[in-house]
């Protein structure tokens, strides 16, 4: 994983520590517990609002945190952050609270989609809220609907293969929504000056003990764990080994060394056909909210196509990189919201999400 996607030094420590049989596996209760949160709901067994919040809760969120909580009726639904999900240290402006709450949005007009009504977003910054207008029936299901359950990121060092240029035309088209582009980077030279950056803000973010610690928290050594929070990041999500949290919480720090972290990432970005960054027009909540749309879109269309993809995010986390990353693809004084790696490799173990219930607040939106 790259940094916080952990880790434990790869197998190594593991090994070392005679736990190789605990790391097989997964175990049932983690699959049937995945199982339970990826099922394809039927909009007869639930009521609208349940259906449209399983899909949204299905969406990409940093750390896991799932930093959102839902309200609604049958003509709107808001998505309010959920601020004790909070990620103050890697993420002090809420950046990524927000579009996280993006990513969710944009998977719950698809899932309105399916059910034949119409949608729109916008941020209502008197709320602090993302509003979801549903408008009548008869809208045609958006065929990105279909990729929702299929989506995941997937950290894993992908094989190498090119993406086609009239998949990233594709791509492109998906990921277009008001107030945010994208900026596609697939030749190598620039590839590379990428990876520097992602190497540089890695190191920076490791050697901040707020930062591993954060992520310490918010990391699933084992199945039980994972299955417990239903949050978080659970290790098997970046093919590292599970192991007790009694023995894996006091060794984390030796072994997650920024020269084991940036050798994998430099190893995933060297196997990838390119990167794909988010820039919104606009630095505030609302514009954050856009680009967290907009990536949710170029994910599902990527799935839709059989292409992977995952995050490293540190050059934008770590703020005194964005100017170079800024210069270096081009789009003058914006901020880069978000750097995602694509091409094409296998599935990964699927992460978890809280009961629907749990993120649902009663009343009217
Ligand atoms: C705003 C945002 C920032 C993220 N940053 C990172 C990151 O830097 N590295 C990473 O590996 N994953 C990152 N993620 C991915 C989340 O960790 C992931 O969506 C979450 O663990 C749920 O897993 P899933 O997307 O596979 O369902 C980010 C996601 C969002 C929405």
């Amino acid at each position: 994983m790259n940094r916080r996607h952990l880790l434990l030094g790869g197998g190594g420590a593991a090994a070392a520590l005679g736990l190789g049989a605990y790391a097989a596996t997964r175990g049932p209760s983690y699959d049937a517990a995945a199982d339970a949160v990826w099922v394809r709901q039927s909009p007869q067994q639930l009521s609208q609002l349940h259906y449209l919040v399983h899909h949204a809760t299905l969406a990409a969120n940093s750390h896991n945190t799932q930093p959102w909580l839902f309200s609604g009726g049958d003509d709107r639904v808001a998505i309010r952050p959920d601020l004790r999900r909070a990620t103050p240290v890697v993420d002090p402006d809420n950046h990524h609270l927000y579009t996280s709450l993006g990513c969710a949005a944009e998977n719950l007009g698809l899932a309105a989609s399916a059910l034949g009504r119409t949608s729109s977003v916008d941020f209502l910054a008197g709320e602090d809220a993302v509003q979801i207008s549903l408008g009548g029936s008869g809208a045609a299901p958006d065929r990105l609907f279909e990729a929702i359950h299929d989506r995941q990121c997937t950290r894993s060092v992908y094989d190498g293969r090119a993406v086609a240029p009239e998949d990233l035309k594709t791509l492109e088209s998906a990921a277009r929504i008001a107030g945010c582009s994208l900026v596609l980077v697939t030749d190598r030279p620039r590839m590379e000056q990428i990876l520097e950056l992602i190497l540089a803000a890695n190191a920076a973010q490791i050697a901040d003990p707020a930062f591993v610690a954060e992520l310490k928290h918010w990391l699933r050594f084992n199945a039980a764990e994972a299955v417990q929070h239903g949050d978080g990041l659970y290790s098997a999500c970046s093919g590292n080994p599970t192991m007790p949290g009694w023995i894996a919480r006091p060794v984390f720090g030796l072994v997650f060394t920024a020269d084991a972290e940036n050798a994998k990432c430099a190893a995933q970005v060297r196997s990838s056909s390119g990167f794909a960054v988010f820039v919104s027009d606009r630095d505030d909540p609302e514009h954050w909210v856009s680009a967290g749309r907009s990536y949710q879109r170029f994910a599902l269309a990527a799935t839709a196509l059989g292409i992977r993809h995952a995050f490293l995010n540190q050059p934008v986390e770590v703020a005194r990189y964005r100017p170079e990353l800024a210069a270096l693809i081009g789009i003058g004084d914006r901020r880069p919201d978000l750097v995602v790696r694509f091409g094409y490799g296998d599935a990964m173990p699927r992460s978890l999400r809280r009961p629907v219930g749990d993120v649902i607040l009663n009343g009217p939106a």
